[in-house]
């Protein structure tokens, strides 16, 4: 079998890294969570006061992209690569609803977008890869040889998102929670650069009223049509 790159694309909390990090392990590939960048970088900007919920200081958050570095490392205990901002330990920080109000806005700039892609890109150069995004089939990945793209119902995504958060002991509310996974979807789906948009060739692929076992199973099939 040949080595591919599999780009799993879709609307907030639809599964795609559930399913992404399965895949990988099944077919013994690299998983990439672009969100947990987006989010990094948001908790940066959040440290240095760059973004709030009333105000975004996008030129002096430029100019600090440079300050940022990125990495994933395998945590073998956990079997799960870990986000690590400038070699510190962010994967709880990361997770925070407080993360999930900014993120959209920091995702929105061109420039952070543009410093993510090329490290993104150099991450699949190797292929033998499943990355799961936004706009992985659609800009980071383009020529990719299998493309997914995960859809679910707005109460669906925001009841498995909810339980999330709830399981970490994070005190937020269903409603918050909704309107949280609608907004992103908003601002994701209608940003200029590099909208959330179903790439040409994706397959759609429906999970709402699915349990994990037979989306594996379903995906795990369309994929070996590919390698
Ligand atoms: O996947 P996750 O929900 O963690 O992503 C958090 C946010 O990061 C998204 O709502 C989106 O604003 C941004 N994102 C993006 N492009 C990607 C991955 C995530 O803009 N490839």
């Amino acid at each position: 079998s040949k080595k591919i790159i599999i780009a799993i694309d879709g609307f907030s909390s639809t599964g795609k890294s559930t399913i992404a990090k399965q895949l990988a392990k099944q077919l013994g590939y690299a998983y990439v969570d672009t969100g947990a960048m987006y989010r990094a970088v948001t908790f940066f900007a959040m440290q240095h006061n760059y973004v709030s919920a009333d105000f975004l200081k996008e030129k002096e958050l430029i100019e600090n992209l440079k300050n940022i570095s990125l990495k994933f490392k395998y945590n073998e205990k956990l079997k799960f690569s870990e986000m690590y901002l400038n070699d510190k330990n962010i994967e709880k920080e990361i997770r925070t609803m407080e993360v999930s109000r900014m993120v959209s806005k920091v995702a929105a700039i061109s420039a952070v977008r543009r410093k993510l892609v090329e490290q993104q890109q150099e991450m699949g150069k190797d292929k033998g890869l499943v990355m799961d995004g936004r706009d992985i089939g659609t800009v980071v990945f383009p020529d990719a040889e299998l493309k997914l793209f995960m859809t679910a119902s707005a109460e669906k995504r925001a009841t498995r998102r909810y339980k999330e958060l709830l399981d970490k002991g994070d005190k937020v509310s269903f409603e918050e929670v909704l309107q949280n996974v609608q907004q992103r979807d908003h601002i994701d789906s209608t940003r200029k650069d590099s909208p959330l948009i179903q790439a040409e060739d994706a397959i759609e692929f429906d999970n709402s009223d699915m349990g994990l076992k037979e989306q594996f199973e379903r995906i795990l099939n369309i994929t070996e049509r590919y390698i």
